[in-house]
C-alpha cells in the first residue's frame, strides 16, 4: 500500500465548511484545457448553464440540454482533480417533479463523475432540494435572478428593489437553506439584500452581482478573459482582454498562410537523407 495519501477533490462540505473561514473562489468552467488552468485557483468550479450563450451563441440558457451539461461535465472533470466540480441542471430537466430532478441529478452525478448539482429556484424547490438532497446528491441553490425564467420574467434586471422583491428573495434563501443545499448562488440582487441574506444563513452565499459580503464569488470564465464581448453587465471585470488579442492571433494566421510564411520549414516534415 503506497505510504502516500491519495490528495482528494474538495467535497460540498468542505466549501460549506469555509463559511466564516475564508471567501469562497469560483468560476465557470466548460472545457478541460480551461479546467486545468483553473484547478489551482478555485475552490470549485460550475459547469453553468450559462454555457448556452457563451459557448453556442444561445439567446438564453432556455435551450440548453442534459447532454450538453454531460459532455462539459465531464470535460471539466478530466481537467481537474482539486476542485469541487457542480454541474448546472438545465431548463426542464428537474422543475416538472422532485422524481424527474432525481432522476436528472442523478444521472449527471453518474455519467460525469461531478459531486453537486445546481439548480435554480427558491420556495417553489424547496421540497425538491430536500428530496435530493437526503437521496445523496448534494445541491447548490440559485436565488435572485434566474436566468432560466428570462420567458416569464422578461429580462435579466437586478432584484430587490422594492419590498416585495426582497421579501421574496430572503424567504427563497430561508427555504433553499432549510432544505439542505451546502451553498446558495445569489444572482443579480442589490448590494445590502446579498448582504443582509449572507448574515442571515448559516450556509455560504455565492454571490454574482450581489455583494462583497457574500461568502465568496462566481463570475463566467469567458467574461474574466474578456472573451465573451456581446455584453458586458455591470457586475463583470474583465480580469484580462484576450479577444482584441485573439483577433490579432487570427489576423497574422491568415496574413502567414496567404503570404505562404506558414508553415515554415521548422514546421514541415522533412525526409532525412
Ligand atoms: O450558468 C451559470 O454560469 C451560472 C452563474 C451563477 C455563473 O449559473
Amino acid at each position: 500500500m503506497s505510504v502516500h495519501a491519495a490528495k482528494r477533490r474538495l467535497a460540498p462540505a468542505d466549501i460549506k465548511a469555509l463559511k466564516g473561514e475564508r471567501p469562497i473562489v469560483s468560476l465557470t468552467a466548460y472545457t478541460t484545457p480551461v479546467a486545468k488552468l483553473l484547478d489551482p485557483h478555485v475552490d470549485f468550479m460550475l459547469v453553468g448553464d450559462s454555457l448556452g450563450m457563451v459557448l453556442y451563441g444561445l439567446d438564453s440558457t432556455v435551450g440548453v440540454t442534459v447532454e450538453m451539461m454531460i459532455a462539459h461535465g465531464q470535460a471539466v472533470m478530466r481537467g481537474s482533480s482539486n476542485a469541487c466540480v457542480v454541474v448546472d441542471l438545465p431548463f426542464g430537466s428537474y422543475q416538472q417533479s422532485k422524481e424527474q430532478a432525481f432522476e436528472t441529478a442523478a444521472r449527471v452525478l453518474k455519467e460525469t463523475g461531478c459531486s453537486a448539482v445546481k439548480l435554480e429556484g427558491g420556495g417553489e424547490m424547496a421540497e425538491t432540494v430536500h428530496f435530493l438532497t437526503q437521496r445523496g446528491i448534494p445541491v447548490l441553490g440559485h436565488v435572485g435572478l434566474m436566468p432560466q425564467l428570462i420567458n416569464t420574467t422578461g429580462g435579466y434586471r437586478s432584484l430587490g428593489r422594492n419590498d416585495k422583491e426582497v421579501e421574496k428573495i430572503r424567504k427563497d434563501a430561508a427555504a433553499i437553506e432549510e432544505a439542505g443545499a451546502f451553498a446558495i448562488v445569489i444572482e443579480g440582487t442589490v448590494e445590502p439584500v446579498a448582504r443582509e441574506i449572507t448574515a442571515q444563513v448559516k450556509v455560504p452565499t455565492i454571490g454574482i452581482g450581489a455583494s462583497p459580503a457574500c461568502d465568496g464569488q462566481v463570475l463566467v470564465v469567458d467574461d474574466v478573459l474578456g472573451i465573451f464581448t456581446d455584453f458586458k453587465p455591470r457586475f463583470v471585470k474583465h480580469f484580462a482582454n484576450l479577444a482584441p488579442l485573439m483577433s490579432e492571433a487570427f489576423a497574422t494566421y491568415a496574413a502567414e498562410v496567404k503570404a505562404r510564411s506558414f508553415p515554415g520549414p521548422e514546421h514541415t516534415f522533412q525526409l532525412k537523407r
